[in-house]
């Protein structure tokens, strides 16, 4: 049986692999595999659901909104022979706990929760599901756009504060647009809410979970050497989190979703580059005068 050409490769002493992604160890290191029941939120193709079966895990759900990329999750579960512990739906993650699902030992939750208009609200959602250990990975609004990769800020609003179910959080708004035919964000083309780290660990805390690990800039040393993969070259742009729920025994009924502030958020991005550029100038012209 030939991979899927979507199934995702590594080399591992220059031989083809397909059994694991640059997460694997991590989540192993983090959370164990083996034996553990998973829900992975927003999996796209599937690679961390077929990945962590692979290596043991119980039984894993991938939960998906396009159709399409699940195809690529079951043959990778195919290929590997763990179809029968992987499970894929095409559920949506803003109230994945309205499925009736059982709870899950590990919660994955990665490059999903800045695709959210209300990241607060989903987390909330995501609390009902999760039996035990949530792990997140996320594009973070960086607190200055000092020294960050222009074509990764430049869609980017000035740090604002939104209302999220009436409680104020700080971030960046974007917005989305991206062509239909290729898309692989958000479900719907909207503005969406980056949260700084700070507001992703309050509405964490808030949404009934305990922020055990942040990893931000840093990489710790039981993460190495896999941490570098988990796309922290771009720096202040993500971060990992590691958190548990406090009370499993309980699910709270959540509530529609409220947002305050969104459309509002200013994007001033190329008048700061303006002002820097001026400030550049300035900084010359005055070196220059001193000089002479
Ligand atoms: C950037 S991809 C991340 C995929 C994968 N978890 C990874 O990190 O490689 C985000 C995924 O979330 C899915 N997604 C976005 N909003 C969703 C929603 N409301 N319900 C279900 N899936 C959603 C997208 O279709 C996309 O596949």
């Amino acid at each position: 049986m030939q991979p899927h050409p979507d199934m995702r490769r590594f080399e591992l002493n220059g031989q083809a692999r397909y059994d694991r992604t640059y997460r694997t160890p991590i989540i192993e290191s983090v959370t164990g595999i083996a034996g553990k029941t998973f829900i992975d939120l927003g999996c796209g193709r599937g690679y961390e659901s077929y990945s962590v079966a692979a290596h043991g895990a119980q039984a894993v759900l991938g939960v998906e909104g396009r159709e399409a990329f699940l195809e690529v999750g079951r043959s990778g579960a195919r290929y590997l022979g763990v179809e029968e512990r992987v499970q894929f739906a095409a559920y949506d993650v803003r109230r994945i706990d309205e499925y009736g699902l059982p709870k899950a030992d590990v919660v994955l939750h990665f490059g999903l929760l800045y695709h959210m208009d209300n990241p607060f609200n989903q987390l909330k959602h995501v609390r009902n599901i999760c039996a035990g250990d949530l792990l997140l990975e996320t594009q973070i609004a960086p607190l200055s756009f000092e020294g960050a990769d222009r074509a990764q800020i430049a869609q980017l609003s000035d740090l604002s504060t939104v209302y999220l179910d009436g409680v104020a959080f700080e971030g960046r708004a974007l917005d989305y647009v991206e062509d239909p035919a290729q898309a692989k964000g958000s479900l719907d083309r909207q503005r969406v809410f980056w949260l700084t780290v700070a507001s992703v660990q309050k509405a964490l805390d808030l949404a009934g979970f305990e922020v055990l690990l942040t990893v931000h800039n840093h990489i710790p040393a039981h993460l190495q050497p896999w941490g570098e993969l988990l796309g922290y070259h771009q720096k202040r742009l993500k971060a990992f989190f590691h958190a548990r729920v406090k009370d499993p025994s309980v699910t709270l009924p959540v509530e529609a979703g409220r947002i305050e502030g969104l459309e509002s958020a200013r994007f001033s991005f190329e008048a700061y580059q303006g002002l820097r550029r001026w400030r550049k100038r300035l900084g010359h012209w005055w070196r220059k005068r001193e000089l002479s």
